[in-house]
């Protein structure tokens, strides 16, 4: 049987499809997890739906607010029409208090507040495990210019403030996060847009009043159920996605 589409490219969480018309894609949020640059892997039933409902969240917010994303609309529980971008290869890291790799590097304890937000770039290259790199680098390399990387950081703070403020209202700490950068062109005038995907995959959620951590650290700690955990993000959002409400009341026997 022929293919429906095209598969343009499979990453570890999603695959993007060839879209309907010129300069679009479709992109498939898939329900597997991987840790430890995809040195574990798991499947999570219902994680795919929940990062898409999510993500469409965050990218309609942003686009709402004058922040430019790639972000179309959705197809279905787990597809999105995008537009297609030149991807920056570059992770850009957006960090308000110190976790992961940063807390470890400089021996912070996890949740120390930063003086300001820190936002830094990894080099997007899997068989080097995605290494830190500064700003010197990117622009040497020509990987970015140096004014794609002063409006990419621009960029990076405005999408910050919103999560920040709109996490902070359902009680939830953005710790940090990462996206991806995109370029598009409009009769040949580019622009940079935020890509890719925002959710609780590439970001640190923390309740505000327990510490619970509600993003991928509690597949990578194994702190419990992964999708209890984004499920409870996007419950609180208030954009659970029918179909995936979680059964944790045993059923009744009936005798
Ligand atoms: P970081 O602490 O550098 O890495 P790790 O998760 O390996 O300790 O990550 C900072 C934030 O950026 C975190 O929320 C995870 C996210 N991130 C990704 O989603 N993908 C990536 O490739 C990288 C480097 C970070």
């Amino acid at each position: 049987m022929a293919p429906r589409r095209k598969k343009i490219y499979e990453g570890k969480a999603k695959i993007l499809y060839e879209g309907p018309e010129p300069g679009t894609l479709i992109q498939y949020f898939k329900d597997d997890a991987t840790a430890g640059n995809g040195q574990r892997k798991e499947v999570f039933e219902g994680k795919g739906a929940l990062n898409s409902r999510l993500s469409e969240f965050f990218m309609t917010g942003l686009n709402a607010i004058g922040v430019p994303t790639h972000f179309i609309r959705t197809l279905n529980m787990r597809e999105q029409l995008v537009r297609q971008v030149e991807i920056i290869p570059l992770e850009v890291i957006v960090r308000n208090y110190a976790a992961g790799s940063m807390a470890r590097r400089l021996g912070l304890d996890e949740g120390t507040q930063l003086p300001r937000p820190i936002v830094e770039f990894c080099y997007k290259a899997d068989k080097l495990g995605d290494p830190l790199v500064p700003e010197e680098y990117i622009v040497a390399f020509g990987w970015a210019s140096q004014q794609d990387l002063d409006d990419i950081v621009s960029l990076a703070l405005r999408v910050n403030d919103f999560l920040s403020g709109v996490m902070h209202g359902v009680g939830i700490r953005l710790i940090d996060f990462k996206i991806e950068v995109g370029r598009i062109w409009d009769n040949d005038f580019p622009s940079l847009v935020v890509a890719d995907e925002i959710s609780p995959d590439s970001a640190r959620l923390w309740d505000i009043a327990t510490g619970r951590k509600l993003d991928k650290d509690v597949f990578r700690q194994n702190l419990g159920s992964l999708t209890d955990a984004y499920a409870e993000v996007a419950r609180r959002l208030g954009v659970l996605p029918q179909g995936t409400t979680h059964h944790r009341i045993k059923p009744t026997l009936i005798n």
